[in-house]
């Protein structure tokens, strides 16, 4: 690593002044040791009204405690595990916007960017490093920030894509040799296989899969072992796809672009999953303006979406980002990919939802919470699946959608569901049809 000069974490967030706003890069390869620099300085009241800015981090997130009240002020794009309460407690906030379009408030200049503190891999005989295993918003930082710190660590996967960028770039060097934060895929529960089950039967060979994170989507490809040329292009992946990569199921060869290439933007997973896109050719680390953009996604064939919900209604309004007024998550891709799976040829755009939650609460309600967000509207909406069933809602009036959903809600709350649709909708709710 010649021509490069490192300081230490604490010598370089001294750039950090009061006002100033701090992009962090995200989730497995969060810069930790200049978050703790940084809070460090915070506690010593040495900068004032410090606004944090980023997708989702993991692991510690001091600076969004009440403690640092009018020193840092966290506005992240997406409510993670780790800030949950913080923002719930109104310490930390939250900016509402579309994955895909994150990137585009730091290069259209609605959120000017002061300092960007990524972690990225040793540079190579070209002075190349990688963003490993997150670009999201991240690059667009990395362009528009005055001042970019970067940590070069071994640990770091050198990723392809747009994940490639030039150590001139980046004004301020620290070492590192930890571990990113790594996640192991937990137990698929029965009822996540039964989803897994449903939601694998709609995915058809050639398809092009999006997933979240989750047991859900583990379950679907733990499913998925006997398909033929299932391609990739999706916000992230996790281990679940790792075997379908080794069994040649997952090979990119139906994909209209990017063929053969597995495409993310960023990645949580184990160990083995870092391992896995280390200097791997067939996997495109690219811009969340890329990966998450309507008309990009539709672009390849039968783009199988699978995303989930914390509740949806009788007429199929789905609620992702919050339980009543009560913040839980974030907008996220989910909007890009159900839109992007909706106009792609024969794609399906899918949510994928428990019954009930992990307190017998039904998912499935009458009316949402009142002050639920709804991420993705009626019209967005075509399959849903549940424990109980696989229902197809696209082009079907209010009264069919309610019978529909209705039918795969859990059986101990279906009758008050009946009852609450009897009420909304009139008599004409239970009219037969002869049969023909
Ligand atoms: N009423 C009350 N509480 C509810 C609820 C409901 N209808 N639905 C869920 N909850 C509670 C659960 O009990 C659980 O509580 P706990 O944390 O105390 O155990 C918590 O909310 C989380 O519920 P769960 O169903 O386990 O959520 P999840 O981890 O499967 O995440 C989303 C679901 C919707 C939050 C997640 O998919 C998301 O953030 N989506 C939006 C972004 C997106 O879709 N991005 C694209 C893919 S990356």
């Amino acid at each position: 690593m010649k021509n490069i000069k490192f300081v230490t974490a604490q010598e370089a967030v001294k750039v950090i002044k009061s006002n100033d706003r701090v992009h962090l890069h995200s989730v497995a390869v969060t810069p930790h040791p200049l978050i703790a620099a940084m809070c460090e300085r915070g506690r010593n009241k040495e900068f004032r009204n410090v606004r944090i800015q980023h997708i989702h981090t993991e692991g510690p997130a001091p600076y969004a405690d009440q403690e640092f009240e009018g020193i840092f002020q966290l506005e992240s794009f997406f409510v993670g595990h780790n800030v949950r309460k913080q923002t719930q407690a109104g310490w930390a906030d939250y900016i509402p916007v579309f994955l895909h379009e994150t990137q585009r408030l730091i290069r259209e200049g609605y959120l000017k960017v002061n300092v960007a503190m990524i972690q990225i891999s040793v540079p190579d005989k070209f002075g190349y490093a990688s963003l490993g295993t997150s670009v999201d918003a991240t690059l667009a930082a990395v362009e528009n920030a005055e001042t970019v710190i970067a940590i070069v660590n071994p640990k770091v996967p050198r990723a392809f894509g747009d994940a490639m960028i030039h150590i001139n770039d980046i004004d301020i060097f620290v070492e590192d040799d930890s571990d990113l934060i790594a996640k192991d895929p937990g137990p698929i529960s029965d009822t996540d296989r039964k989803i897994g089950r449903y939601v694998a039967e709609l995915v058809e060979d050639g398809a092009t899969l999006q997933m979240g994170i989750g047991a859900i989507p583990n379950a679907v490809l733990s499913m998925l072992g006997n398909h033929k040329d299932l391609g990739v292009h999706s916000e992230m992946f996790a281990d679940g796809i790792l075997p379908l990569v080794d069994k040649g199921v997952v090979n990119g060869k139906n994909k209209a672009i990017d063929k053969g290439k597995m495409v993310a933007t960023f990645l949580m997973g184990s160990k083995s999953l870092y391992e896995f896109v280390h200097d791997n050719p067939g996997v495109a680390m690219q811009d969340v303006a890329y990966t998450n953009r309507v008309n990009i996604i539709a672009q390849n064939p039968k783009v199988t979406a699978i995303n989930s919900a914390l509740q949806i209604d009788i007429t199929g309004q789905v609620c992702a980002d919050s339980i009543g007024t009560t913040h839980y998550s974030g907008v996220g891709g989910q909007i890009d990919f159900l839109r992007g799976a909706s106009l792609s040829q024969g794609g399906k755009p899918i949510i994928a939802i428990p019954s009930v939650t992990n307190k017998g609460i039904s998912k499935i309600s009458p009316i949402l919470t009142p002050g639920a967000g709804v991420v993705s509207t009626r019209a967005n909406i075509h399959w849903l699946v549940t424990e109980y069933g696989a229902v197809n809602l696209y082009g079907r009036t209010l009264q069919d959608r309610a019978k529909l959903i209705i039918s795969i809600a859990h059986p101990d709350h279906q009758e008050t569901l009946d009852k609450a649709a009897f009420e909304r909708f009139g008599p004409h709710f239970h009219f037969v049809w002869d049969a023909e």
